[in-house]
Parts: structure tokens; C-alpha cells; sequence
């Protein structure tokens, strides 16, 4: 099978890895990709947002299938351009993918489908901010606010904050550029990410998650696209899975059937654990940054042949998955003042070992990898548990040198010590 894949996170660089230990695969291909998915694919630089571009590479490599890492392709439509011209895709429509691409669908989608999820509010404009302040965060009993951009922002659009004027400042920034803003309850309880194949109204979930959104220890800081992840959740009891899986993830998957836009893809639910159970943050239409390099640590069954069977309607017949005992951490390294505007251009050292996935690097042409991006790399621990994978994680992290590089200390601790508890 010759696989294309479409990125150039750590999250492809993972994507690819597992890819290329499926016997299955026998050529792998990524576009844009980057300097560490250059030594495992043969890399294209085509602009993944053009329908058309990714169609003719897809046709120029002969490649049965294509695996579409991003939301923004899939938002734009390319997975219909390519299964339109008769290519296998990993991805959903144009009109599935609105469930990561438009709030406003989202939530439409899970009042049909009887899902749990936060209380939501669009404003659109800056005369009504202020009531709809009041009727929402602290105002309304919660701790926080929670303050969305209704637009795509790599999950740094979200400003959780008791303050109000914190709050009030990050909406009215959005409405001034012209960004609808989403006002949400706040959810209590720890997070979950839960990926499920989904072909149609067959779901396959996969190991659960969690990741760490904000930049700095002890979740202080702005938001991220994710600093860390591990899995699997050694707090999350197997029936809380099963009761995301029918009471949300299958009955989603069912009312986008019933619309007639069937999912096909990964469909990824970012959960709150709360008193009442679980209930819905969002959900993106695409494999998580930075979970899928832990949860693919782990993936015993061949990948190619999984993503190919979701993406060909022959799911059902797959048989379960099997995984690999222990656990694994993802730690992210990011550029100096990442999650603001990054400093790209350092030069990475120590970049080349086991366990490191690349995000934002390039080789620069004296040959040394320096920083493209404000999430440089990923750095992949795995143990027999969380504690051994995390010594494994900071290992392999504290042997890189990016000057003015940072990173958490903190991810999977509080799992590790058994602090968490629903
Ligand atoms: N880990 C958050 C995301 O992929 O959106």
C-alpha cells in the first residue's frame, strides 16, 4: 500500500512512524512534512489547503490512500476533492468536518443526538457583549469564564479566566477582528480525549487520553496547541469509555448519518469528567496534536490497514484493536515566547534521537535543523507505566539543546501519583 500523508506536525511524524511498521506499507509519501518526516517519506511541499494540488500529488505518487492530518484541508473539502477523483481518504467531508469547523453545528448536532455539553452563546456583536457576559462565568455561579474564537485557532483562541475583564478583553479583540465569539459554561472535572475511528455508523475508539493546553506548570498561562499528552488514563474507569461511546461519540456519529453527511475519519471528543458525567468541550474532525504521538506509542494493530479499512467503509469487519501494555508521555518542546509569536531559526541539537518527533524544524542548507515553528518537537516517553515513561520523556528532553526552548515539567504528574479522581 503507498500511503500519502498530509501535515507536517509531530502528529504526522507519529502517523508516519506507525504507518511504516505496518508490513502492509510499502511507500510512504508527506506533504509539506518536515526535516525529521524528510528521512521516513518521500516529502512534496504542496499548499494542503489546495484541493486541486493535492489531488494531482496524490495521483503523480499512484497512492491508494491518503491520510489527512489537519483540520483546515479537511474544512475546505479536500478529502471530497480526492475520493471524488477516486483516491481512498482518511477524512471527513466538507460538511462532517463542520463538527470541528463550526461551533454553531457542533452544538446543533449534539442537542439532536441527546449529548451532554456546555451551555454556548454566539456573539457576533459588540453591543451585546457585555449582557452576555453577565449571563455566563462568574456572573452566572461558574468559576471561570470561557471565551471562544467561533474560528479555527489551533486551540489558542480559548481564554478560560475568573477575571472579567480578562474575559471582556479577549472577546472584544476577537469581535474587532471580525471573529464571532463563543461564550461557554464552564465544565468541572478533568479532561479526556477520545479518538474513535468512525466509518459512518461504525466507531472503533481508541485509547483514552489527556492533554495539557496550557504553556506553563500546574496549568497557569495562556493556552496552547498543546504542550504534552499521555495515555492511557489509569483514573478513568473502562465504564465512563464505554458510556462516551454510546451515550456520545455513537449517537453523534448516528445523527450525521441521519443528515446525511456520514463521518469517516477520527473523530476526536474532548470531554470534562463532571459530577453529572461526561460532557462535551468540543470535538475536532481529525487525529489530536500532541495525543496521537502517545496513543500511536502504543498501537499494536497495523495502522495502514486500520486507516484504510475506516476510509473504505470496512471497519466493522476489522476486529478490535490490540495496544501494547504500559504507558507513554508526550512532552512538547516549543520555541522562546511560544504560544505567542515564536522565535524560529535556532538550530536544534540532539534532535536525531529515539522518541523524537519533529513539528516545527527545517534543515537548513549547512545541514543543521533549526526551528520553523513555535512547537519544534515532540518527545515520546514509554514505561511500564506513567512514571517510567515520563523518566523516559524528560530523559530524551533535557539531552536536546534549542536555546530558549521550553517545555512542561509537570506532564502525566498528578495521573503518575494517583491524584486524580473522578
Ligand atoms: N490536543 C488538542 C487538539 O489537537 O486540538
Amino acid at each position: 500500500m503507498r500511503v500519502l500523508v498530509i501535515g507536517s506536525g509531530a502528529r504526522e511524524h507519529a502517523l508516519l512512524l506507525a504507518l511504516r511498521d505496518d508490513p502492509e506499507v510499502d511507500a510512504l509519501f508527506v506533504a509539506p512534512g518536515n526535516a525529521g518526516t524528510a528521512l521516513i517519506a518521500e516529502q512534496h511541499p504542496v499548499d494542503i489547503t489546495s484541493a486541486e494540488e493535492v489531488v494531482e500529488l496524490a495521483q503523480r505518487v499512484r497512492s491508494d490512500l491518503v491520510v489527512i492530518g489537519p483540520e483546515i484541508p479537511l474544512v475546505l473539502g479536500v478529502a471530497d476533492a480526492l475520493r471524488d477523483a477516486g483516491v481512498a481518504c482518511f477524512g471527513p467531508s466538507e460538511d462532517a468536518a463542520r463538527i470541528e469547523g463550526s461551533k454553531a453545528f457542533a452544538k446543533e448536532v449534539m442537542a439532536a443526538a441527546g449529548v451532554r455539553t456546555a451551555a454556548s452563546e454566539i456573539v457576533d456583536n459588540p453591543a451585546h457583549l457585555d449582557a452576555a457576559l453577565a449571563r455566563f462565568g462568574v456572573a452566572a455561579g461558574d468559576p471561570a469564564w470561557v471565551v471562544k474564537d467561533d474560528r479555527l485557532a489551533a486551540g489558542k483562541g480559548v481564554v478560560v479566566t475568573p477575571d472579567r475583564e480578562v474575559a471582556r478583553a479577549h472577546a472584544a479583540g476577537l469581535l474587532e477582528a471580525g471573529h464571532p465569539v463563543v461564550l461557554e459554561s464552564y465544565l468541572d472535572g478533568p479532561e479526556v480525549s477520545l479518538f474513535s475511528l468512525v466509518d459512518g455508523r461504525t466507531v472503533v475508539p481508541m485509547l483514552a487520553a489527556q492533554d495539557f493546553k496550557r504553556v506553563g506548570d500546574g496549568d497557569t498561562g495562556p493556552n496552547t496547541g498543546g504542550m504534552g499528552a499521555y495515555a492511557p488514563l489509569p483514573w478513568l474507569p473502562a465504564e465512563t469509555c464505554q458510556q462516551i461511546v454510546g451515550e456520545i461519540v455513537e449517537p453523534v456519529a448516528a445523527e450525521l448519518v441521519r443528515r446525511g453527511s456520514p463521518f469517516c475519519g477520527l473523530l476526536y471528543a474532548g470531554l470534562a469528567i463532571t459530577a453529572a458525567g461526561p460532557a462535551v468541550v468540543e470535538f475536532n474532525c481529525r487525529f489530536g496534536d500532541p495525543e496521537t504521538q502517545s496513543v500511536l506509542a502504543l498501537l499494536e494493530s497495523p495502522l495502514g490497514q486500520l486507516l484504510y479499512a475506516t476510509a473504505t467503509g470496512g471497519l466493522a469487519s476489522f476486529g478490535d484493536l490490540r495496544w501494547r501494555d504500559g504507558a507513554a508521555v508526550t512532552v512538547v518542546l516549543a520555541a522562546e515566547n511560544y504560544p505567542g509569536r515564536p522565535r524560529l531559526g535556532d538550530v536544534v541539537v540532539g534532535a536525531e534521537a529515539d522518541g523524537v518527533l519533529h513539528a516545527g524544524t527545517a534543515r537548513r542548507d549547512d545541514g543543521a535543523i533549526v526551528s520553523s515553528g513555535g512547537r519544534v518537537l515532540s518527545v515520546v516517553g514509554t514505561g511500564p507505566d506513567l512514571s517510567g515513561a515520563r523518566s523516559v520523556a524528560y530523559r530524551i528532553i533535557d539531552s536536546i539543546k534549542l536555546p530558549g526552548g521550553h517545555f512542561r515539567s509537570d506532564i502525566a504528574l498528578l495521573a503518575a501519583e494517583d491524584k486524580i479522581h473522578v
